[in-house]
């Protein structure tokens, strides 16, 4: 998981049938809220809103919202002052506005949220979310709905399955959620109070849906959990299977070119999934695992129960198995009590370990973790220090990456169109953005292409048929 994304949920392909209500969809937070966000304008077409990118045309504007760190939140209620005022010139002009706050902040603060912005009229949690319509229609009666009780029904049973023309419209690549909560509770982390405990998706439920996908013309998905290397179920003959199992069954539907996991725990990085890595050409040599810190005295205090070594022993062997795989991670600087040496041992890790890609974070307190009433507070300036020196390092790290990559051919899953007339924007697999000019190529498509420069946040390619001969 990483919490960079903030955009909406792109408009529906199908024309809006006459008297449709139009929903706008704010999107907070991970790639979890990603999909979350699809699934609830999928909830909301039974009820006739199509979802629109422009706020302004909207009558029920939707803030799928974060909780992880102070100013995620933050952001959530400055959002909704701007908001209140939309409401109150939209009443003047007698028509209706209707405003949803889900997602995380929305199952933290629950009724808290009506009592700081009562401009709100929907307060859904990410459990509940296939309860939204009529949470809408209860608010219709003109008080506002909070509904994050933790739902004893499967949502996933409860929403409507996307429609096609929806699934062709979110493009070629999809997440698809198989696996919700944590039960690791981090000292730091807000996620197994706001999402809960972990829970698994069936095989069935996810084969099907991966199915649909693939009929809607995507090529590459993503499966998606707070903790999804901790995904485990009945395998259809019995006995249990882990994700590694998951991605063996799903690498034979045909058409489906590509897999990609996210978010995982080293604790649960186990032998199948490494042998999948090893052994399945569709998953993608990409691997998003989190450290968090390199001091093993502030891994314990974190409560990641694996030590610095530990995690190097593990990138070890998924490395022997799949030696191309780039690994990407998430820091966090300045956590209760890290001191210099704390943090050296953190950047000692980073030079270890090689990172493709990483987020990094400054501490930030979360109310309610364990990590707020530890003393020894590591101050702003500190962290503002710390964190510089990592980022430093690791934008090094994943400039020589990128580096590394000219000259070599590669496959490119085409996404998107580019910004110049016949520029095509595509993924590598590992997961760089790259333009190339492809006129005759289609989004969808996958072409081999040669990697011919580097930009500040993607890479530049040639079609490789166009260098046959030159
Ligand atoms: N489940 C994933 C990540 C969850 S949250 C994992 O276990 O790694 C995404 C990232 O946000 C975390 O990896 C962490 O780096 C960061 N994060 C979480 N809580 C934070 C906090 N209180 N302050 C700063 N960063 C935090
Ligand atoms: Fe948060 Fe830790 Fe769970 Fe990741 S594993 S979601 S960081 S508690
Ligand atoms: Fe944020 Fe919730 Fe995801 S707190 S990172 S939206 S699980």
């Amino acid at each position: 998981m990483n919490e960079h994304v903030s955009l909406s949920v792109p408009a529906d392909e199908q024309a809006p049938r006459p008297n449709s209500r139009k929903v706008f969809i704010k999107t907070y937070g991970c790639q979890m809220n990603v999909y979350d966000s699809g699934r609830m304008s999928d909830a909301l077409a039974g009820e006739g809103y199509v979802t629109t990118e422009e706020m302004g045309e909207a009558d029920l504007i939707l803030l799928n919202t974060c909780h992880i760190r102070e100013k995620a939140a933050d952001k959530v209620y400055s959002a909704l002052g701007r908001l209140r005022d939309m409401k109150k010139a939209r009443a003047a002009e007698g028509r209706e506005l209707m405003i949803g706050v889900a997602g995380c902040v929305a199952q933290a603060e629950g009724e808290e949220i009506i009592r700081r912005a009562p401009a709100v009229d929907v307060v859904i949690g990410p459990q509940t979310y296939h309860r939204l319509p009529e949470a809408l229609r209860r608010a219709r009666g003109g008080k506002p709905v909070v509904d994050t009780e933790y739902a004893v029904e499967d949502k996933f049973e409860h929403l409507p399955v996307t429609e096609k023309a929806k699934i062709r419209a979110r493009g070629v690549t999809a997440f698809l959620t198989v696996q919700e909560g944590c039960d690791k509770f981090c000292t730091f982390c807000v996620v197994p109070y706001t999402r809960g405990s972990e829970v698994s998706r069936p095989v069935q439920q996810i084969v099907d849906e991966a199915w649909r996908l693939v009929d809607g013309g995507v090529r590459e998905i993503t499966l998606l959990g707070q903790n999804v290397n901790a995904w485990r179920a009945e395998g259809p003959k019995g006995g249990e299977w882990s994700l590694g199992d998951l991605l063996y069954r799903l690498a034979e539907i045909p058409g489906l070119a590509r897999l990609r996991y996210t978010t995982s725990h080293p604790r649960d990085m186990d032998d199948r999934l490494i042998e999948a890595h090893r052994n399945l050409r569709t998953l993608m040599p990409y691997l998003h695992l989190p450290v968090q810190a390199g001091s093993d005295r502030i891994l314990k205090a974190m409560n990641r129960r694996h030590t610095g070594a530990e995690y190097l022993r593990l990138i070890e062997r998924i490395r022997e198995a799949r030696p191309d795989i780039a690994i990407a991670g998430d820091f966090i600087v300045g956590f209760p009590g890290e001191t210099e040496k704390d943090f050296e041992d953190t950047l000692r890790l980073v030079e270890d370990v090689n990172y493709a890609q990483a987020y990094s974070f400054k501490y930030s307190t979360r109310p309610g973790t364990p990590g707020a009433d530890l003393g020894d507070q590591v101050s702003e300036e500190v962290k503002a220090e710390r964190l510089e020196r990592l980022q430093a390092l690791l934008l090094k790290q994943q400039a020589e990456f990128a580096k590394s990559c000219v000259g070599k051919v590669i496959d490119l899953l085409l996404e998107k169109p580019g910004r110049m007339p016949g520029q095509i924007i595509g993924r590598s697999p590992w997961l760089q953005s790259v333009n190339v000019d492809a006129k005759t190529s289609q989004i969808g498509d996958i072409i081999q292409v040669r990697i011919s420069g580097t930009g500040p946040n993607s890479l530049f390619a040639d079609p490789a048929e166009s260098l046959i001969g030159a």
